[in-house]
């Protein structure tokens, strides 16, 4: 990864070297020698994803860019011996800490006997039982693979149309989403992503999806709870669809949590009613859980927690425990079928060359096993309800708004006047040896689910700290940086 000589002695246990711990001392300070060294060439040499990379600019004041030379467990480890603990799991793959020992074994035992093999013309043992795996756990027997989130979204969106046009329906060919949706970056996902932001520049390069109303509980309005909410949005897609239904191929949903919206967490009844609602119209309900899936919402996959079953389920992320890029479309026996014929051209015809990879099959075989060994789901709840009761002093902060946990997922919003005020309290949570990311007036955290009692600590106390401390920037009437700012 680095040269040798380059390489810092390494701390005798994962925590030792450290210069902080639990007690909430900086972690991340000014950048000098190793640290310093990457940084300014990784900004000569690396365009950084989803970044103004003018915020790194200069001396990093803004959004600082953080060199991390090795992982274990919540810990990220800089170049000089400091930690920071990964409080959103790493863009949200990262499920059973960093460099886990039975996943990292599982992919050296791999990379002696297969390391790829194009998966057109064939097949491979980890390819066979991951696929047998997912079909077993989500009563979706067909699994076609990707290497990210977004080319599982492009997948579905094209198995979905391409089935109605088997179908003898090729009028069906449009999509609907939901306001504040977030399904990727490539062309096809970002034309059914409602996120300015990231959609803007691109407006003439995306086809037209529709977006309806979300069922985000924070919109509740007077006497109106989450559920009520959820059945107003639905109220709205069920005038949509019956307008539009039959130029509809299908509706995509995160289910229970728009992740990239700001952690915007709905009740169970939005996805039951648009489960009735697709059947009616006939329309492919396409769920995106590849920020939720996997344990994320308290439940193996979020939609379970409806008593649903989608049409097409797109999954990634922590599909691989976080060690490597594997996706997938998973899809009903009637979707599969409209596509087995003798016409070469009603097949599937969609390929990616890394498509299936062993070692990523592996990962995720590896992963699957960590849930039954561990009992992972279950314990997750005494996790969450843990970290819920350490964030509670961050909950009932006065300027803290609609503080809200969907199982591992926790959120909160800050008003203020400062533009960029949650990008500020991000930096300042890395001050605290804790990394959090802003989206809009969001903060959250998102760990790995084997974050222990003292790890839940550091996280919650760093939280409040870094707010506390924004907000005794935000009084001293600073200014704001260079925009707005979000990311994800
Ligand atoms: C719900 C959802 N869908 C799709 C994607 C895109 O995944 P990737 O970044 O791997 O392309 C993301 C990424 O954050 C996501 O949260």
């Amino acid at each position: 990864m680095y040269p040798k000589a380059e390489r810092p002695a390494r701390p005798s246990s994962a925590l030792a070297g450290s210069v902080t711990g639990p007690d909430g001392a900086p972690s991340v300070g000014p950048l000098t020698g190793l640290n310093e060294d990457w940084r300014r060439r990784s900004l000569a040499a690396v365009w950084h994803p989803c970044t103004q990379m003018k915020l790194h600019a200069a001396d990093g004041a803004a959004q600082p860019l953080v060199p991390i030379a090795r992982a274990e467990g919540v810990w990220l480890h800089d170049f000089e011996g400091r930690r920071l603990l990964d409080g959103i799991s790493s863009w949200w793959v990262n499920l059973f800490g960093h460099n886990h020992p039975a996943i990292r074994a599982a992919l050296v035992e791999q990379l002696n006997e297969l390391d790829h093999v194009m998966l057109a013309g064939f097949t491979h043992a980890p390819v066979v039982q991951l696929s047998e795996r997912l079909a077993a756990l989500t009563g979706l027997g067909h699994a076609f693979y990707a290497s990210d989130g977004a080319s599982a979204v492009e997948i579905a969106l094209k198995m979905s149309a391409h089935h109605w046009r088997n179908a003898g329906r090729p009028a069906k060919c449009r999509f609907v989403g939901v306001a504040g949706g977030y399904h990727g970056e490539t062309v096809g996902a970002l034309a059914v992503t409602d996120i300015a932001l990231f959609r803007e520049a691109y407006a003439p390069l995306l086809r037209l999806a529709a977006t309806v109303p979300s069922p985000d509980a924070r919109a509740a309005g007077d006497g109106e709870d989450a559920a009520a909410a959820a059945e107003r949005a639905a109220a709205a897609l069920a005038d949509w669809l019956a307008a539009h239904h039959a130029q509809t191929a299908a509706l995509i949903v995160e289910p229970l949590v728009q992740c990239a919206a700001g952690m915007a967490m709905h009740h169970p009844r939005y996805l039951q009613r648009a489960r009735e609602l697709c059947d009616r119209y006939q329309v492919h309900l396409v769920l995106d859980e590849i920020a939720v899936g996997f344990g994320r919402t308290g439940t193996l996959f979020a939609h379970q927690q409806a008593g649903i079953r989608p049409d097409l389920l797109c999954l990634s992320k922590g599909l691989t425990g976080g060690t490597l890029p594997l996706s997938v479309v998973l899809s009903t026996d009637a979707i599969y079928a409209a596509f087995y014929d003798d016409a070469v051209a009603r097949g599937f015809l969609h390929s990616h060359s890394y498509t299936g990879n062993p070692l990523a099959c592996r990962a995720a075989l590896a992963t699957l096993d960590l849930f039954e060994q561990t009992d992972a789901l279950r314990s997750n709840v005494v996790t969450a309800a843990r970290l819920a009761a350490l964030f509670e002093p961050l909950s009932m902060h006065p300027r803290v708004r609609h503080a809200r946990r969907q199982g591992m997922i926790f959120a909160w919003d800050v008003a203020s006047s400062l533009p960029d005020f949650a990008r500020r309290y991000a930096r300042h949570a890395l001050e605290q040896g804790v990394l959090l990311r802003p989206i809009g007036s969001t903060l959250y955290a998102m760990p790995p689910y084997v974050i222990s009692e003292a790890e839940g600590e550091h996280l919650a106390t760093g939280a409040l700290a870094a707010l506390e401390a924004t907000l005794a920037e935000e009084a001293a009437g600073h200014m704001p940086t260079q925009g707005e700012v979000d990311g994800v």
